[in-house]
């Protein structure tokens, strides 16, 4: 065992220089994964949410001071990457974070040290290994962007915004793919706060909403979330520490991006994406970043794209700690599970709810905000907080929130139902029979801009 990990070294780590510059396949990240583990055991935890088609581990590397298990207050952050396989630049600056996070550790780099003590940081290099085996070197087109069975898994989640305009039929079931169920089940087992998901083949930072039916979230071409303000600032906090991604470069494909960030739906809308399902079904703040107008550069550009992103990724995973982070309690300080915390202004799709622990997290800009929790049984509480800023101090605002025992006589709830997957489906404004022709070819259109556009990112 300590020959073949010694190999291992020597094959995939130049000496004091660091994990070597260049595209390992499955088999070699999987050896360097599991040598990081070893390695380094105080601060890594390798674990796997599940197989790919053709039954490859989607291993996970968790990292932080409490690497195998969740602390009260520290808060879940993740990366993705290699979601569509032949994006593999996300895979390649994921590898390179590891080696830079354990190396700044221990060699007490105060951002790496800081950010490690303060919060559990989960890294998926590859979502779709089966797809980056089947990929060619192309930098547009090329194999590999689908799973096995040929499904684009960033159109694979359930949408909140997909259905029927009337209730006349069901909502038609789509297949999920086993990498898909393997991130939804995932979602489950962390209380994950914000979440960046690596791909290829553009230089910007897209931000929810991907979709729109048409509802009141459509304003000027953008489908807009109440959390709009704090995703635009998400998306800055990337493209301004990047190297080059706040000028705004489109890579000949489209407009230039202002401040390099854009409205997801806004540049094209996309059913079934995975940032969307992070943010309405598992209260995880999520973006895409689009890391390389190559989706699959020569080697020799991975040391000069990897300076350009390294400060980007650690500074986005600093905006963990944006905003006010607590538990709530019921009358006999008990912690309240399914607890609903919701902000003044931002009608949520599916309220933010306190974990099986009491806590919440709710990522907000500095300023005023007035909370609102509430739990059947118990009265109502609401507090404005005066939130700081807080990824300078590496630590949201910590605020408990202590609920009255309801004093009347009124019927106790012992539990609120979950929020429910159904789809929300607005009508439009002034919608029926008439304005269906109008819908129908426009939804022709965007169809078809969606299928040639969606062949790019
Ligand atoms: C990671 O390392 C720990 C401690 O050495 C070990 O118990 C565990 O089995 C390793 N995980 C994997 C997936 O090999
Ligand atoms: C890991 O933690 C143990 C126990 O706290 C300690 O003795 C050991 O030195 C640590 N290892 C490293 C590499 O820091
Ligand atoms: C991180 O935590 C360890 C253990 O508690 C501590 O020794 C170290 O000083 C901390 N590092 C930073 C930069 O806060
Ligand atoms: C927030 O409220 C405090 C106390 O009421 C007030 O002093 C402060 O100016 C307010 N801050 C902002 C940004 O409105
Ligand atoms: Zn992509």
């Amino acid at each position: 065992m300590g020959g073949v990990m010694l190999s291992l070294l020597l094959l995939l780590l130049t000496p004091g220089r660091g994990l070597e510059f260049r595209y390992h396949d499955t088999i070699e990240v999987e050896e360097y994964l599991l040598f990081i583990n070893k390695t380094y055991p105080n601060i890594t935890h390798l674990y796997s949410i599940g197989q790919s088609v053709q039954g490859r581990e989607l291993w996970v590397l968790a990292l932080g001071s409490s690497p195998r298990r969740h602390v009260l207050g520290i808060p879940e952050f993740k990366y993705i990457a290699n979601m569509h396989g032949n994006e593999v630049v996300g895979r390649v600056m994921l590898l390179q974070l590891i080696d830079h996070l354990v190396q700044g550790y221990y060699s007490n780099e105060p951002l790496s040290s800081r950010l490690l003590n303060s919060t559990r940081i989960h890294i998926l290099p590859s979502m779709n290994p089966d797809g980056f085996e089947a990929s060619d070197t192309n930098c547009v087109y090329s194999l590999g962007r689908f799973n096995q069975n040929g499904v684009d898994l960033n159109r694979n989640f359930p949408d909140s915004f997909s259905g029927r305009r009337r209730q006349q039929q069901p909502i038609q079931e789509v297949r999920r793919e086993v990498e898909v169920q393997a991130v939804m089940d995932w979602l489950k087992t962390e209380t994950f706060v914000l979440s960046a998901n690596l791909h290829g083949g553009a230089l910007v930072a897209s931000y929810p909403y991907d979709n729109s039916n048409g509802g009141r979230e459509l304003v000027g071409g953008a489908s807009v979330s109440p959390d709009n303000d704090v995703f635009v600032h998400l998306a800055k906090a990337y493209s301004y520490n990047h190297g080059s991604m706040h000028r705004g470069d489109s890579c000949h494909i489209s407009k230039p991006f202002t401040d390099g960030i854009t409205n997801g739906y806004q540049w094209y809308p996309l059913p079934g994406g995975m940032q969307d399902y992070n943010y309405i079904w598992a209260q995880c703040l999520e973006l895409t970043l689009e890391l390389s107008c190559c989706k699959y550069p020569p080697v020799n550009q991975l040391p000069s794209i990897w300076q350009q992103n390294r400060a980007a990724l650690l500074a986005f995973i600093k905006q963990v700690h944006l905003g006010v982070k607590g538990r709530v309690f019921d009358s006999s300080g008990i912690p309240v599970q399914n607890a609903m915390v919701e902000v003044s202004g931002r009608r949520n799709l599916c309220p933010f709810r306190t974990n099986q622990h009491g806590e919440y997290y709710r990522l907000l800009l500095p300023g005023n905000h007035t909370f609102t929790v509430t739990f059947p049984g118990h009265q109502a509480v609401t507090e404005t907080l005066n939130v700081p800023y807080g990824p300078d101090l590496y630590s949201a605002f910590t605020h408990n929130f202590l609920l009255p025992a309801q004093p009347t006589a009124s019927p106790v709830h012992t539990s609120t139902p979950p929020c429910n997957h159904t789809p929300h489906w607005m009508p439009l404004d002034g919608g029926g029979p008439t304005k269906r022709p109008l819908w129908v070819g426009l939804s022709l259109v965007l169809g078809l801009g969606m299928w040639l556009t969606s062949l790019l990112y």
